[in-house]
């Protein structure tokens, strides 16, 4: 006999999900936690995070207002105030997923929990928190990731941080250096700079934001050079000097940039040192539960979700997973009538939450030529959309298509494009032809239209489309 029907080791966007799912579908479930319901995402990633970007688009707004005719100038930027705006955000978010998770009856423990070795096979997993032993019929490790660093590059916290530390500042750097051009080190350039500091971003990779399209990071490049934001891409560091109040940073060719603070956005990795899985027998690699296509580590009974399984390291990627357990559980012992459909990394969509926005789902130009033998893809310029224009933003839509096929890939650059991503997905997710899309009225003036535009171009009818 088990203590639960499910144990949840982790509290993150993967855990939860899981957890909540199971709780819905009948199940007793216990999750773990050694810090508090939310994980990363919550509490030191997405949400605080973009509450610090729209401070910097108010910033920005009132920097920018003359423009507009609205005249405003900026006394000063109170860091303290931001980041105790981002922390209410998190704090009234917490309070309603805690009330959440208690009306579904779920049994949060708090503590590090370790798996145990099975003592006899058929025996269920066993979890170990202090003093403590318990077991689940069904375990989901949901531990989830953390920031990484490079040999030889040490995280003191103070002038050498990652994204954890930067929402603790107490005050601003007059110049940062953000190491690694990826999703974290873009947002964070983005922001800071915003708030009057000047940033030089390293990236040892050719561009920016390396797994989009090439057209999306030289667009992005471009603002980013407009905004007096410095990009040195295309090699990586090679020493960093830490003084008592700077920091160097000497790439592989020899240049050198200093700066107040380095943020190392250098990428996260699994947490799952130390919490016993290798000793449980459950198979890992680089750190990564190996799981299959359904979710299911080597050892029975139990799953993995989230940023410990390889691939995107998103929040909705670990609630899709999460979901996706929990329902999976059910269809085996017959309490759904359906098995779920695995999650595919590449339905997921991506959104980087800088100014101007990056936001994609579906494959890039390359990708689709490997799979279909060709692609045919068009760029529609936000130059011809009237919102976009109103909002002063420059940017783009491209849309990679199989040949006489359906829309398998958009990519969108711009202000506030993340919030174009929905449409897209349906677009993707349901394989759309562009005629399809063409068909559907958008209201103007919406940042939509350029979707829709777009399929118009892309079906062979362009409206406002030179030529
Ligand atoms: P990342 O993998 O997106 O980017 C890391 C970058 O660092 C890469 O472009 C890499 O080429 C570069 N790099 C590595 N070693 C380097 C070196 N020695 N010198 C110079 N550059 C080097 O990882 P990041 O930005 O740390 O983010 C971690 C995860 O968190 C990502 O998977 C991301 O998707 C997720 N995240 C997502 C957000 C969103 O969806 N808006 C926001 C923040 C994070």
């Amino acid at each position: 006999m088990a203590d639960f029907d499910l144990v949840v080791l982790g509290a993150g966007s993967g855990g939860y999900a899981a957890a909540l799912r199971a709780a819905q579908l009948g199940y007793s479930v216990a999750m773990i936690e050694k810090d508090q319901v939310g994980g990363t995402c919550l509490h030191r990633g997405c949400i605080p995070t973009k509450a610090i970007l729209h401070a910097a688009e108010i910033a920005d707004a009132a920097r920018h207002g003359a423009e507009f005719g609205v005249h405003a100038t900026i006394d000063r930027i109170d860091l303290a105030g931001v980041l105790a705006y981002a922390d209410a955000t998190v704090a009234r978010l917490h309070k309603g997923l805690s009330g959440l998770i208690r009306s579904r009856e779920i049994t949060v423990i708090s503590g590090e929990g370790r798996l145990l070795p099975a003592e006899q096979t058929d025996q269920p997993p066993r979890v170990a928190v202090g003093d403590r032993v318990i077991t689940g019929r069904h375990l989901v490790l949901a531990s989830g990731s953390e920031p990484r660093s490079l040999p030889g590059l040490e995280i003191d916290g103070h002038r050498v941080i990652t994204s954890d530390h930067a929402l603790r500042l107490e005050t601003l750097p007059r110049s940062a250096i953000v190491l690694g051009g990826g999703v974290i080190g873009v947002e964070y350039a983005s922001a800071w700079r915003s708030f009057g500091v000047e940033v030089t971003v390293v990236e040892a990779l050719p561009r920016l934001l390396p797994n989009e399209e090439p057209e999306l990071s030289a667009g992005l490049e471009r603002a980013f050079r407009k905004r007096r934001i410095t990009a040195l891409t295309g090699a990586p560091m090679a020493e960093v000097e830490v003084g008592d109040d700077r920091v160097r940073l000497t790439l592989s060719t020899g240049r050198a940039v200093e700066a107040d603070l380095l943020l190392v956005a250098v990428g996260r990795g699994p947490r799952s040192d130390g919490l016993g899985y290798e000793d449980a027998g459950v198979a890992l690699d680089r750190g990564f539960v190996r799981v299959s296509e359904r979710l299911a580590a080597s050892t029975p009974n139990t799953y993995a979700v989230g940023d410990l399984v390889a691939g995107l390291q998103l929040a909705h990627r670990g609630f899709a997973h999460g979901i996706f357990v929990a329902e999976e559980i059910a269809a085996a012992e017959g309490r759904s009538d359906r098995a779920p459909v695995p999650v595919r990394d590449r339905d997921v969509p991506r959104v980087t939450y800088s100014d101007p926005e990056v936001a994609s789902v579906g494959l890039g130009e390359e990708a689709a030529r490997a799979e279909y033998g060709d692609a045919v893809t068009i760029s529609y310029d936000l130059a011809g959309n009237g919102r976009s224009q109103i909002l002063r933003t420059a940017g783009t839509v491209k849309l990679v298509r199989a040949p006489d096929g359906p829309v398998v890939g958009v990519h969108l650059l711009g202000a506030r494009v993340g919030e174009l991503i929905g449409e897209a997905q349906l677009i993707t997710a349901w394989e759309a032809h562009p005629e399809d899309v063409a068909a559907a009225i958008h209201a103007h003036p919406t940042q939509t239209e350029a979707l829709g535009e777009a399929h118009l171009a892309l079906a062979g009818k362009p409206l406002h489309v030179h030529g």
